[in-house]
C-alpha cells in the first residue's frame, strides 16, 4: 500500500504566460477551485495522507496560503522548493528524505483525472511492493507525451514525445514507484532537452521486468492543462458536470 505521494507543482507555465508570471499555474482557478486541488484529491482517493508538494523557489508563501501544512482536509502536507525545473525524476531526488524507505506516488500538479471507479482502481494499483505502475490513456495527439509501445498488453518500451506515430497510448502524469526510485533517479543522465526524463526511469523498470500498466479507458477522463486551450477545455468539462449533478468534482 502506498502511503506517501508527491505533487510536482513547479514549472514556469511559459505556455500560459503572462497569466503565470505572478502566480503559479497550479494556483490558478480550474473552474471553482485552484488547479492543484484536483491532483491533491486524486492522491487522497488513493488513500494517501502524507503529501509532499514541490514548488518553485520563491512561491512557497503563495501555496501555503491556499494549502497550509496543518489542518488540511485531514492530510499532512510538506513542502520543498525546487531551484529550477529539472524534469520529473528530480521530484524523487528532492523528496529523498520524505520518501525514506517507502513506496511513493507522483502526480503532476496540472493533471486532471476523473471517472467512475477511479478510487477503486487507485486503491488496487497502490497495493504493490516492488516495481512501478503507470496509467495509459488513448489520445489523439500522442506526440505531446511519453507513449507506451505494447506487445501482448505488456509494455516493451516508452518513448518520450515521438515524432513518428508509434502508439496512441500516452503515459499519464500519475506514477507509482517502489522505494528504489530514488537511487534509480540519481543514476539518470540529463537528456537533450536538459532534463531528467521520467521515460528513462520507466525504461529502467521495464528492463528489470518491473513495470505494470493499467488503462484509463474511454469512459474515464485524463486531461492536462499545459496550454490555454486545454486549460479552458478542462474548466468547461468541470463546469458542465458540477452544474448538472450539483456535486463537486
Ligand atoms: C511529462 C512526461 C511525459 C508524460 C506527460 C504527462 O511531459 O515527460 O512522459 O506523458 O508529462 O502529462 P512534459 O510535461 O514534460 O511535457
Amino acid at each position: 500500500m502506498i502511503k506517501k505521494g508527491i505533487i510536482l507543482a513547479g514549472g514556469l507555465g511559459t505556455r500560459m504566460s503572462p497569466l503565470t508570471k505572478a502566480v503559479n499555474k497550479q494556483l490558478l482557478p480550474m473552474y471553482d477551485k485552484p488547479l492543484i486541488f484536483y491532483p491533491l484529491s486524486v492522491l487522497m482517493l488513493a488513500g494517501i495522507r502524507n503529501i509532499l508538494i514541490i514548488v518553485n523557489k520563491g512561491q512557497l508563501n503563495q501555496f501555503k496560503k491556499i494549502l497550509p501544512e496543518k489542518n488540511n482536509f485531514g492530510v499532512n502536507l510538506y513542502y520543498k522548493e525546487q531551484l529550477k525545473p529539472r524534469g520529473l525524476p528530480d521530484a524523487f531526488i528532492l523528496g529523498e528524505k520524505f520518501i525514506g524507505k517507502d513506496n511513493v506516488a507522483l502526480i503532476l500538479g496540472d493533471n486532471f483525472f476523473y471517472g467512475q471507479s477511479l478510487s477503486q482502481s487507485l486503491k488496487k494499483n497502490t497495493k504493490f511492493k516492488n516495481g512501478a505502475k503507470i496509467y495509459l490513456h488513448q489520445v489523439k495527439n500522442p506526440q505531446l507525451y511519453g507513449v507506451a509501445i505494447l506487445k501482448n498488453r505488456k509494455v516493451v518500451k516508452i518513448v518520450e514525445k515521438p515524432k513518428k506515430n508509434l502508439s496512441n497510448l500516452a503515459v499519464t502524469g500519475l506514477y507509482f514507484f517502489d522505494k528504489n526510485v530514488v537511487s534509480l533517479s540519481k543514476e539518470l543522465q540529463i537528456s537533450k532537452r536538459k532534463e531528467l526524463e521520467i521515460t528513462d526511469l520507466l525504461n529502467k523498470y521495464i528492463k528489470k521486468n518491473k513495470l505494470k500498466v493499467d488503462f484509463i479507458g474511454r469512459g474515464g477522463t485524463w486531461l492536462d492543462t499545459g496550454n490555454i486551450q486545454d486549460y479552458y477545455n478542462a474548466t468547461n468539462y468541470i463546469s458542465a458536470i458540477e452544474n448538472r449533478q450539483g456535486l463537486k468534482i
